[in-house]
């Protein structure tokens, strides 16, 4: 069996590298839904739709455990299908079957305390307050999931989340780094506006940003602490999988790339960060 790791795109790319680097001999299926990238302004229904469509394409190549490499996904539909999709489909499997997100990771990286350890009342409000700005899709934001998770957790910490709505698509289209660079220069200004200074940390929370992650650091200022969303995935998955024996995540090394969209080699941007030529193909 195999696990498998779900984007809108290409973004996913770099949750699944994380991943093959932590379980090298883990068989590993990556799907771009590619169709229909980028999701981060379509309505909320038709991200629960896609990426159900998306992670049962994973669950049919043999899968059963899949990763949504996605933090659209996971704050827009993760819930909705682990309530109302997964018990019906562990009936028809009749095997171990699961779904999971990036963000629990990420705020538990950000944070510094595991996801359980959530109080049962809301911190006092700290005077100095540490800042962490996130950048990311339209719809992670309207999902408001980093500040209210972290401010349930943490009263020494505030979150400014900065929606970046044509990041993914000029990332996806394979954009120069001229173009990328003015992109990230200007929501990286608009984070340290509103904050007053530039935040103290940064969390890339959208997959695709990590293929940009040099022109990130480049422009963000010196020394900004960026939080590592693929391999506080890498740690999280390596501590549930130690916990759920029963999910057999294969020992061949196999790696499958599949899209919806057009196979075939994938633009500059996507071969560079991967350090390869890598190959799509036709689900
Ligand atoms: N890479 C995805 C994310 O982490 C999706 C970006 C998009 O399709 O808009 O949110």
């Amino acid at each position: 069996m195999a696990i498998g790791v779900f984007d809108s795109g290409v973004g996913g790319l770099s949750i699944h590298r994380a991943l093959v680097e932590r379980f090298p001999t883990a068989d590993l299926v990556y799907l771009a839904d590619q169709a229909h990238t980028p999701y981060g302004r379509l309505p909320g229904e038709r991200i629960v739709d896609l990426t159900r469509q998306g992670c049962q394409r994973l669950f049919d190549a043999g899968a059963d455990l899949v990763v949504l490499g996605c933090n659209t996904a996971s704050a827009i539909a993760l819930r909705r299908l682990q309530q109302t999709w997964l018990p019906q489909l562990r009936r028809q499997r009749d095997r171990p079957t699961n779904i999971l997100g990036i963000i629990v990771p990420t705020i538990e990286a950000a944070t510094g305390l595991p996801w359980t350890q959530e109080p049962e009342r809301p911190p006092e409000k700290a005077e100095a307050l540490e800042t962490l700005g996130v950048f990311c899709t339209p719809q992670t934001a309207a999902s408001r999931v980093y500040e209210i998770e972290i401010d349930k957790r943490r009263g020494d910490l505030a979150v400014f989340v900065e929606p970046c709505p044509e990041l993914a698509q000029l990332i996806e289209g394979g954009a120069s780094a001229d173009i990328l660079c003015a992109a990230i220069l200007s929501h990286a200004d608009n984070l340290t506006r509103r904050v007053g200074r530039p935040p103290d940390r940064f969390i890339l929370g959208c997959t695709h940003y990590e293929l940009a992650g040099d022109l990130f650091r480049a422009v963000l200022p010196d020394g900004a602490a960026l939080i590592h969303q693929p391999g506080a995935t890498a740690d999280a998955l390596e501590r549930y999988l130690a916990s759920h024996p029963e999910y057999d995540i294969g020992s061949r090394g196999l790696r499958r790339f599949l899209t919806t969209g057009q196979p075939g080699p994938q633009k500059g941007l996507v071969e560079a960060f991967w350090g390869g030529p890598m190959v799509f193909e036709a689900v």
